[in-house]
């Protein structure tokens, strides 16, 4: 006998109703004695928790902390952001991946310096560069204790095993935000949303949640029906493409690197990095290269030795780099599809924002360099 898989995307499913005021004093209770110390709550400071949820956004508390004190120091106030360049900001967000959420956070800050201060109300907020409806609902509750419910990945997979969503998260978005809104706790909107934020990174987590601690557990329809480890239901993705590119290290004479900068907007905007581009089928990573350094900078080079391959997931895709010196033989260096090119020694390279696969290059560099 044939079995049908039921379709999913058109179960038929209503939000359940919950004891919404134990679930709120329960899940209070709970930070009190077990929420995380985490810096940028020991400050109400906007601009200072504006740059967290920024910052994690798709980056982990772990990896952030460093870098949001190190922020900090280096542009103390959003009218010293906003005054910065680009290129500090670049250099100061350099290996936090996803540059488009610095750039942003610069252009916010301009913005917010010209209107004297940062706005309380939702609408103003979201047409701020770089915030969506959860980080505004992160920033406005945790600085100025306002009820904007938020919706981040921890949040949804709370949600969805409470609720035993019997769909992928994505598919019920709205359902979702009500959800998120009906279980705020409008008197303490603050430490709700912390809380809220927590359970999902330190209880309910993605494998193995850690039910037996939960202040939810009596509430969540996964665990009561021993579904757990199968809610959230998986989001259907397309494999991620894969992308062989062929890159240069340019040698003048003067034993100096070409570097070029990115053009300002997509991805990797602004960044510096060594140039080159995408193999076309049947060419070799040789004959690519020189191709593309002529089309790019209209310079002659040289394809050598092979440096260094690295391998680097972006979100919707996956590259190799197969890194190749090359001596520059002739040809005035045009900026034909980058912003900027410079002739650089090894040793001022770090002065550029660069991104992590590139930096990976420089490491080479340096490790032959002392060989
Ligand atoms: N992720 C997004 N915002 C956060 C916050 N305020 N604390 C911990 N993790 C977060």
């Amino acid at each position: 006998m044939r079995t049908r898989k039921p379709n999913l995307d058109s179960v038929e499913w209503t939000l359940p109703s919950f004891p919404v005021s134990e679930l709120r004093r329960s899940l209070l209770t709970w930070y009190a004695e077990s929420g995380r110390d985490l810096p940028w709550r020991q400050t109400r400071n906007v601009y200072r928790i504006w740059v967290s949820e920024i910052m994690l956004q798709q980056t982990q508390v772990k990896t952030v902390i460093p870098y949001y004190h190190r922020w900090l120091d280096r542009f103390p106030t959003v009218e010293a952001l906003a005054a910065a360049s680009q290129e500090q900001v670049l250099k100061a967000w350099q290996g936090l991946g996803y540059y488009a959420r610095a750039r942003n956070l610069h252009r916010a800050a301009q913005e917010v310096v010209a209107l004297g201060e940062f706005p309380r109300d939702l609408e103003t907020v979201l047409a701020l560069p770089g915030i969506g409806r959860s980080t505004a609902g992160g920033i406005l509750s945790a600085a100025f204790d306002l009820p904007v419910p938020i919706l981040d990945g921890n949040v949804k997979r709370v949600l969805a095993r409470i609720a035993a969503l019997p769909v992928a998260p994505s598919k019920a978005i709205a359902s979702l935000w009500q959800l998120s809104e009906e279980l705020l706790d409008r008197d303490r909107p603050r430490d709700f949303n912390q809380a809220f934020m927590d359970l999902g990174a330190t209880i309910c987590t993605p494998k193995q949640p850690a039910c037996l601690l939960c202040p939810w557990q009596k509430s969540c329809q996964a665990y009561n029906l021993g579904m757990q480890n199968d809610i959230p239901v998986s989001e259907s993705r397309a494999p991620i493409p894969h992308k062989s590119i062929g890159v240069a290290v340019i040698w003048n004479d003067q034993g100096q690197i070409l570097i070029d900068r990115r053009r300002p907007e997509g991805l990797l905007g602004g960044m510096w990095e060594f140039p080159g581009g995408k193999i076309e089928p049947g060419e070799s990573i040789e004959q690519c290269i020189r191709r593309e350094i002529q089309e790019e900078l209209a310079i002659d080079i040289e394809v050598g030795d092979h440096l260094v391959t690295v391998d680097h997931t972006y979100t919707h895709f996956r590259v190799t780099l197969n890194v190749h010196h090359c001596r520059y033989l002739g040809g005035e260096p045009q900026p034909i599809e980058c912003d900027e090119i410079r002739w650089v020694e090894l040793a001022d390279l770090e002065q550029f924002p660069f991104p992590k696969a590139n930096l990976e290059i420089i490491a080479a560099l340096r490790q032959k360099q002392q060989k």
